[in-house]
């Protein structure tokens, strides 16, 4: 294996630029590998948030699969990954995943993270949430996965909007043992 796979989904909630941004960080590092599943909503919003067409997402990733490919490489456990971001995750993918519903390459891959025990980090964006959403939220995490909605750390005095989507992008990576001397760390009141 040429290095670490790390799974990428970006389904079509509001929030394109943090998947964008993952891919552009894992390109930078060497020894990680990027599988990117862009959903057509996904799509939809690279281009009207980012003005991003699919292959231009696409081509950031070390692979990129359909998300109605079923038979992808990432739709089974014996292709060894560290574990799979979905950055943005919409309500409706956090749904399939939660109740481990497979539909489509997104559900499916994360539905194998998670029986595989591996690491599942999900940003879920939509605001406010119904009980349903909740819901799905407790039962990923019940399933160990992790549920990293992206909101912006103030603490960290971001000075511009890059700021605080890199924070968040780069904290995402620590969770997969990726650490960057760009975060900015709490080190006590004194320090700041
Ligand atoms: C411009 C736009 C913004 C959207 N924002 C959100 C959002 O923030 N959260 C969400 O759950 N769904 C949002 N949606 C709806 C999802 O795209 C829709 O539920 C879609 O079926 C999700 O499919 P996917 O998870 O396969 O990408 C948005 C749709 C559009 C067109």
């Amino acid at each position: 294996m040429a290095g670490k796979r790390l799974i990428v989904g970006i389904t079509g909630a509001s929030g394109a630029v943090y998947g964008v941004r993952l891919l552009e960080e894992l390109r930078a590092r060497r020894g990680w590998e990027s599988h990117l599943v862009l959903t057509e909503p996904g799509a939809l919003n690279c281009w009207h948030e980012l003005r991003l067409k699919r292959k231009d997402v696409e081509r950031l990733a070390h692979a990129a699969y359909h998300p109605k490919d079923i038979a992808a490489a990432i739709a089974s456990g014996s292709f060894l990954t560290e574990g799979m971001v979905i950055a943005p995750c919409s309500m409706k993918t956090l749904a399939a995943v939660a109740h481990a519903l497979s539909n489509d390459l997104v559900s499916r891959a994360a539905d194998v993270v998670l029986k595989e025990r591996r690491r599942l980090v999900i940003l879920p964006r939509e605001t406010p949430f119904n009980l349903a959403h909740l819901k799905n939220l407790v039962a990923v995490t019940e399933m160990g996965g992790i549920a990293y909605p992206p909101m912006p750390a103030f603490y960290a005095k971001p000075r511009n909007l890059e700021q605080m989507i890199e924070h968040t992008v780069l904290r995402v990576l620590d969770l997969f043992g990726i650490h960057s001397t760009r975060v900015a760390r709490w080190r006590g009141m004194a320090k700041t």
